[in-house]
């Protein structure tokens, strides 16, 4: 399986780290300039050694890359986290950078993509954007804890959060034990 992740400048980079860490596929990695930033401000990884999670790296300011083309195939698109920026700029079809036009791409190629918009409250501009996407068979995956498997800290909270995107690509994993009835 070959997923391109993009990693945007949205709260949550862990959760793209632990993607990158848990899934078992050729992975292209893009990353923006905010989430760059983010990565260094929420999380104790070098951007060195988020890269090397990675089986190919891309600069979200180019587009002369084979990813920016229809002919060049994958399996899914995955943005964890999503800005909203991101998110509201694939809705309306704008493909300004690697990132937002792989997305346009894996949309008119009708190929499955991922998007893990963090942002609360939600205005009624990213509402809409989020139903449209969704209409169009994009999986909107928010990263909402499952109180209900009784997280007892972050990591408990992200592994769900990474499971549930893994689950959506069909991908095997043992992040979260399911809810189990007492
Ligand atoms: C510390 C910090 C946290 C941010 N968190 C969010 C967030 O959770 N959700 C969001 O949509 N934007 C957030 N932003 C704003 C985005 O980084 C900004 O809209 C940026 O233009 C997104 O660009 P990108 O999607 O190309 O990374 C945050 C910015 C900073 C500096």
């Amino acid at each position: 399986m070959r997923v391109i992740i993009g990693i945007t400048g949205a709260s949550g980079a862990i959760v793209g780290i632990k993607l990158l860490q848990n899934l078992n596929a050729e992975k292209y990695l893009i990353i923006s300039e905010n989430a760059k930033k983010i990565i260094e401000y929420e999380t104790f990884y070098p951007l060195d050694y988020v890269k090397s999670l990675a089986t190919k790296i891309y600069d979200n300011s180019s587009m002369n890359e084979d990813i920016a083309s229809g002919t060049t195939k994958f399996d899914a698109l995955v943005i964890a986290p999503c800005s909203t920026s991101t998110l509201s700029k694939i809705a309306s079809g704008i493909a300004d950078n690697l990132i937002t036009r792989v997305a346009s791409v894996a949309l008119k190629e009708g190929r499955k993509i991922v998007l893990v918009p963090r942002e609360t409250p939600l205005s009624p501009i990213v509402l809409e954007n989020m139903l449209k996407l969704s209409k169009l068979g994009v999986v909107i995956l928010p990263p909402v804890p499952a109180f209900y498997l009784k997280p007892k800290n972050i990591e408990d909270v992200v592994n769900y959060i990474v499971g549930k995107i893994l689950d959506s690509l069909g991908a095997e994993h043992g992040l979260y034990e399911p809810y189990s009835p007492q």
